[in-house]
């Protein structure tokens, strides 16, 4: 059968005049993108009968894109985007005239991309900005009118910008904003009333890990209605369509139309403070490193990235990295037993360097590498380095844990007393891996023996003044994120009592006059160690089979650690460490003395003996790698985050 054109298009006739039809069939639309909205741009506009395209992609179908992309199918996985979706066109109109672009565009060939077009579709990847800007710029200089349709939850939203109305660089105000504030500027200036988070079930799947968000066939095939639609009025002159600073946001999920109006763009005072509020979500840690992350072209920046969040006594990461080359990068630990007294020996240290390396193996499954880590036998106990190579493994498939690296967090609050389900205890037995076991303290006798524990370990903690130094030093006041220590909105009290303690802790003569008067230590003991402790599932020891003696040791205890901390985040646990009798019962079973408060070491030495009783006396308290306590509930509001990467780098100042 041979084709004709008009036969193929003649049941748009009626909604369009045939003198229409055949304008359309003349008319070139360029589209950037042949992903998730640009491929049902393609096919929507191709059946409306336009006759000529300009397209560009360098991408390959890959089984992430089959949610949405026109184009993804079995049939094509592994396919340039450009080509499949060129021969899908030419399946509906074997006389298309296509210009192709199949490395994509630049600065380069933009003049080229747009030369005879009459229209421009936007689909390009939503952080591709400076690109994007290039466009919309070329477009408003060369007089041509341009779309842009979001995706968003199960609806669009749309903006349009014509050449002698508001441009897009004034209406998004991008230049020499940081990538981050670009991002979020578009963001909040595509949908002034971002609606479908009414309806977001997950919100940890906005991330933007490595550039992703959640997003729906539907609201794809809403975009191509909407684009063909403002495409069909432009190229016939047939009515009004509204552009910025004028939008249209359509959800299907909510039955419900906004249309928006912002003069001055982001400058309007409304969008000023919706940044505001948005900046201080994202500000609140994961999102902030999570939109930065998307950013990231080279794995093992994105595998740092990831690395970056493993957890370290009071949030210190004693890390930097050192990158050599795209396979290799340099670990350069540090200690804090100059100044902490809970970092004995360096220790407490060394398992948090174990936690990095360990996540650092797992972030870099996700790349299809395996991470090989070596300690350099020249390098000193207390700066250890370690040599990590990062190799392409085609066997390698991301690990179950990856997805709960930036979700594991701490939590300091009480939870709930449900009890561990023997499945749930299993798979957290399985996670430390072999050399290792997991100690249960359980049922309410167990976490009232914990609590009695706890409480009176926390009078050490609160009266002498070799932990009073580490507290000053740890805790960032006025805060519900910190970068470098931990904010206050984290440390599980209530507001009095944060008054007292933030109070207090501005000099040790403080905190002796609340001790002596005031009965001081009661209401932070209460709440920070009794409560808790009464108030979880479980309290765990996790104790390794041989005792831990060199710094490997240490670092092998610490991915076990982490392994246990990550499967209880994706069993929906919430976990706080509880190391501190833990770290005083070593100096005990050392003989060696950590405060200069007789009365403070002398309690240790009793409450050492008490802590070998609950995990098993006949065990060598060296083989005790980390304690703490589970339970459901809630994750915490507050949290301590990272700094970015770009500060963790060995040559970062400061
Ligand atoms: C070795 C080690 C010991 C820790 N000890 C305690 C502890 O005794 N009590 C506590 O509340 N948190 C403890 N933490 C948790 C850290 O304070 C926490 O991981 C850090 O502030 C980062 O916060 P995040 O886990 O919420 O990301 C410990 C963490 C590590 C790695």
């Amino acid at each position: 059968m041979s084709f004709d054109y008009h036969e193929a298009f003649s049941r748009n006739l009626g909604w369009v005049t045939e003198t229409e039809q055949e304008i359309l069939r003349n008319k070139r639309i360029a589209i950037a993108g042949m992903g998730g909205v640009g491929g049902s741009h393609l096919l929507t506009l191709t059946r409306l009968g336009i006759g000529k395209f300009s397209l560009a992609d360098f991408d390959r179908f890959e089984l992430a894109n089959f949610n949405r992309q026109a184009g993804a199918s079995t049939a094509h996985l592994g396919r340039n985007k450009l080509e499949v979706m060129v021969e899908m066109a030419r399946g509906v109109n074997p006389d298309l005239d296509i210009e192709q672009f199949p490395a994509g565009i630049d600065a380069d060939n933009l003049d080229a991309f747009l030369e005879g077009v009459d229209l421009y579709v936007d689909s390009l990847d939503f952080f591709a900005l400076d690109i994007r800007r290039a466009v919309f710029a070329a477009c408003y200089d060369k007089g041509i009118p341009a779309i842009t349709a979001a995706p968003l939850g199960m609806g669009a939203a749309v903006l349009c910008f014509f050449p002698g109305q508001m441009s897009f660089e004034k209406y998004f105000l991008l230049e020499g904003r940081t990538r981050e504030e670009q991002a979020l500027r578009f963001m909040l200036g595509l949908a002034p009333n971002p609606q479908q988070l009414a309806y977001l079930a997950d919100d940890s799947k906005v991330d933007f890990e490595a550039g992703k968000g959640p997003s729906t066939p539907m609201a794809c095939e809403l975009c191509a209605g909407f684009a063909g639609t403002y495409a069909l009025k432009i190229l016939l002159s047939r009515g009004r369509v509204p552009a910025a600073p004028r939008g249209i946001h359509f959800d299907a999920y909510r039955n419900r139309l906004v249309t928006t109006w912002r003069p001055w763009g982001n400058a309007n005072p409304v969008q000023q403070l919706g940044l505001k509020i948005a900046r201080r979500r994202i500000n609140s840690g994961r999102q902030a490193a999570a939109v930065e992350a998307a950013f990231r072209t080279r794995p093992i920046e994105r595998i740092l990235d990831l690395a970056r969040w493993a957890p370290s006594g009071d949030n210190e990461q004693p890390w930097r990295f050192e990158i050599l080359d795209d396979h290799h990068v340099v670990v350069h630990g540090r200690d804090t037993r100059d100044w902490c007294v809970y970092d004995l020996d360096g220790t407490s240290s060394q398992i948090a360097l174990g936690a990095l390396l360990e996540t650092l193996r797992i972030a870099a499954s996700g790349e299809g590498m395996r991470a090989e880590s070596a300690l350099r036998p020249d390098s000193g106990e207390d700066a250890p380095r370690i040599d990590v190579r990062l190799v392409p493994d085609p066997a390698m498939s991301p690990h179950a844990l990856q997805p709960f690296i930036t979700s594991r967090v701490t939590q300091r609050k009480p939870l709930s007393t449900r009890s561990l389900s023997d499945h749930q205890k299993a798979a957290l037995e399985r996670a430390v891996g072999e050399g290792y076991r997991v100690h249960w303290i359980e049922g309410g006798a167990g976490r009232r023996q914990m609590a009695r524990l706890l409480f009176r370990n926390a009078h050490i903690r609160l009266t002498t003044p070799e932990a009073y130094e580490v507290h000053r030093r740890n805790i960032e006041w006025g805060v519900q994120v910190s970068e470098r220590h931990i904010p206050e909105g984290a440390l599980g009290l209530d507001l009095p009592t944060r008054r007292i303690m933030r109070w207090a802790l501005k000099s040790w003569e403080r905190v002796r006059f609340l001790n002596r008067f005031f009965a001081g230590t009661w209401l932070p003991r209460l709440q920070m160690d009794w409560r808790t402790a009464l108030g979880c599932a479980a309290h765990f020891v996790i104790t390794a089979e041989k005792p831990l003696l060199t710094i490997e040791d240490y670092l092998a205890g610490g991915a076990a650690m982490q392994r246990f901390w990550l499967e209880a985040t994706r069993l929906g646990l919430q976990l706080q460490p509880e190391m501190t009798p833990l770290i005083f019962s070593r100096y005990v079973a050392q003989s060696r003395t950590f405060t200069a408060v007789t009365a403070e070491q002398s309690l240790a030495e009793k409450l050492a003996g008490e802590l070998g009783s609950l995990v098993g006396a006949a065990q060598d308290p060296r083989q005790r790698v980390y304690m703490g306590r589970v339970g459901f509930g809630p994750a915490p509001r507050s949290r301590s985050v990272r700094p970015p990467l770009e500060s963790l780098l060995l040559d970062a100042p400061g």
